[in-house]
């Protein structure tokens, strides 16, 4: 049977036993401290279970996943550059990681039920709706019964015009409005984002209202669990050298059931 649980917040760890994994993955970024290391949480791999990390990027969370949790992992992602940098990894740290080029919005190279768990990490926001909509269906396709998906992306509140990110009290990120669609509607916004040793990252990003995804899943045969918010905290600016107001929502996590 169908249900959501109400929202909930994820308390967060402080960070300073994990700033370093002695391989190179050095966490630089707020979305590490509370997109990334949440998201391992909440999908729990257990040993041998085999994990899809679509849109792996460089590996990090295909690592982690592999060394942390003992699952078996496959990582895929539309760009090779970033699949370079990923395999370039494997080879100074073998861990059994296999990465294939793909589009994860379309046909994935993989069985039907081959999945345990799907990790789906700041990806999203880098895909419009109907690419959102199109992953799902084959994610949905590649996972086993009773297996999870979890999906993460900044939050939806950070693009309101109210937040932090807009009114500029967010040192770490700045979101600046492209359409004048209202904000019930997936948009693009220009994205400023500043990693810890204050190299800024300016990009195009999607956002997606916060209903969109628990909708999309249920129209691909998805249960909607979980949906986590994490909030701001003075660890994380500490962390990351940002500043700024602490406690509004900067990250969220769907977690989806097949
Ligand atoms: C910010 S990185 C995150 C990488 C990884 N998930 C992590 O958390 O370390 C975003 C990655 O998503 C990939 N990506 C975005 N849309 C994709 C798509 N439709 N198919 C495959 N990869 C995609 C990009 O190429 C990029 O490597």
């Amino acid at each position: 049977m169908e249900h959501m649980n109400p929202d909930e917040t994820l308390p967060y760890e402080s960070s300073s036993a994990v700033m370093w994994t002695g391989k190179g993955d050095r966490l630089t970024v707020v979305g590490d401290h509370l997109g990334r290391l949440p998201s391992l949480k909440i999908l729990d791999a257990q040993p041998g279970e085999v994990v899809l990390d679509a849109g792996c990027g460089s590996g990090f969370i295909a690592r982690r996943l592999v060394r942390d949790h003992g699952a078996v992992v496959l990582g895929c992602d539309r760009s090779p550059t970033m699949l370079s940098r990923a395999r370039e990894h494997e080879t100074l740290e073998p861990l059994g990681i296999i990465y294939d080029e793909a589009d994860i919005t379309k046909e994935l190279p993989y069985p039907s039920e081959s999945f345990d768990r799907i990790a789906c990490i700041a990806v999203l926001i880098h895909d419009s709706p109907e690419e959102c909509q199109s992953f799902f269906r084959e994610a949905y396709q590649v996972l086993k019964y009773g297996g999870r998906l979890i999906v993460s992306i900044m939050h939806p509140d950070l693009f309101q015009a109210d937040s932090p990110a807009r009114t500029g009290q967010a040192s770490w990120v700045q979101y600046e409005a492209m359409e004048t669609a209202p904000m019930t509607q997936s948009q693009r916004f220009a994205e400023r984002y500043v990693d810890s040793e204050g190299n800024i990252f300016d990009s195009t990003v999607w956002y997606h209202p916060a209903s969109l995804f628990p909708k999309q899943l249920k129209e691909e045969g998805f249960v909607t669990t979980r949906v986590f918010h994490q909030l701001m905290t003075q660890d994380v600016l500490i962390a990351c050298n940002a500043s700024g107001s602490i406690g509004y929502r900067a990250f969220y996590q769907v977690l989806a059931t097949k």
